[in-house]
């Protein structure tokens, strides 16, 4: 049996993001397109007995209770696994950008834990459970670019085209449900089409969620104008605080103030661990 991993966990961006409608619960109906990048967190996990999960923080200390240690927990509580293991998380997605850093991280914890523990669980079973760790969890799972729906759960694989993608990350952050549960959120933009938005895949639709970022972090705006002087249209990702725009122009290099991140970016056709967990159905 394997006694160490080492696994990537790619960061999304959300190609528009509607929304529908909001459930009696409080979460909200979605349309959006998820797409993978090669902007990727990397983490470590060595086999350890004694049932304990710990972690380590090479690069951003994380909260005690961050999501990959969260999704070592679930997976012990609900296999009845007894074995332990050691974390050695390499962070390179910024938090609170709109990236999925934290989703993927979870998903690639499942996925890495379900190999070294030998549990087989099903990728239809890890995915109920990355749900219940959060809504984006699921996608990175299934690991494909995605039209997503329902809260995040009802996942239909799409292709894109290959492509490159400016992203900026203004150095502040933006906390996801006070975006959502802002009382001018627009929460009844009309459905949309798979077929409509591939005839422009990378030109369609627009962002709910931004309006009301903006308001609430003048760094959005800020960022979107750094695209916009390089002449591309820029849109936020998921809750922000990053924006992004399909490379159009011969720009080389964007201008942005220290502390900000800047990188030119590909998606990925597939996640790097698709097929680690085999369908159930
Ligand atoms: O599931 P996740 O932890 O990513 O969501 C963070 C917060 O965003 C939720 O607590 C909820 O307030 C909000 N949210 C929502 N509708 C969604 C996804 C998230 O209202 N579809």
């Amino acid at each position: 049996m394997k006694q160490l991993l080492d696994v990537p966990a790619p960061a999304k961006l959300n190609l528009f993001l509607h929304i529908t409608g909001r459930r009696p619960d409080g979460y909200h109906l979605l349309q959006s397109v998820f797409m993978l990048i090669d902007w990727c967190d990397k983490l470590h996990f060595e086999l350890r007995p004694g049932g304990a999960v710990s972690r380590e923080d090479l690069t951003v200390p994380l909260p005690a209770d961050d999501l990959i240690t969260r999704a070592a927990k679930l997976l012990q509580q609900q296999t009845g696994c007894t074995q332990g293991v050691h974390i050695a998380v390499d962070k390179q997605i910024p938090a609170q950008a709109g990236m999925g850093g934290g989703s993927s991280d979870a998903a690639s914890c499942l996925l890495a834990l379900n190999q070294l523990w030998d549990l087989r669980l099903g990728l239809e079973t890890l995915e109920k459970l990355g749900l219940q760790l959060g809504a984006d969890v699921p996608f990175f799972l299934r690991g494909r670019n995605a039209w997503v729906e329902g809260v995040g759960e009802e996942i239909t694989p799409i292709a894109l085209p290959p492509a490159n993608f400016w992203v900026i990350k203004p150095s502040a952050g933006v906390e996801t449900p006070q975006i959502f549960k802002h009382p001018d959120l627009h929460r009844a933009t009309k459905p949309a089409t798979i077929s409509v938005f591939a005839a422009q895949p990378y030109d369609f639709g627009h962002n709910d969620l931004q309006p009301v970022a903006q308001t609430l972090c003048t760094e959005v705006t800020e960022a979107l104008q750094v695209l916009k002087l390089a002449g591309m249209n820029g849109r936020m990702t998921g809750s922000g605080s990053a924006v992004f725009a399909h490379c159009t122009s011969s720009t080389q290099s964007l201008v942005v103030p220290g502390h900000w991140q800047v990188r030119k970016c590909s998606n990925l056709e597939v996640h790097p661990l698709q097929g680690w967990a085999s369908s159930e159905s």
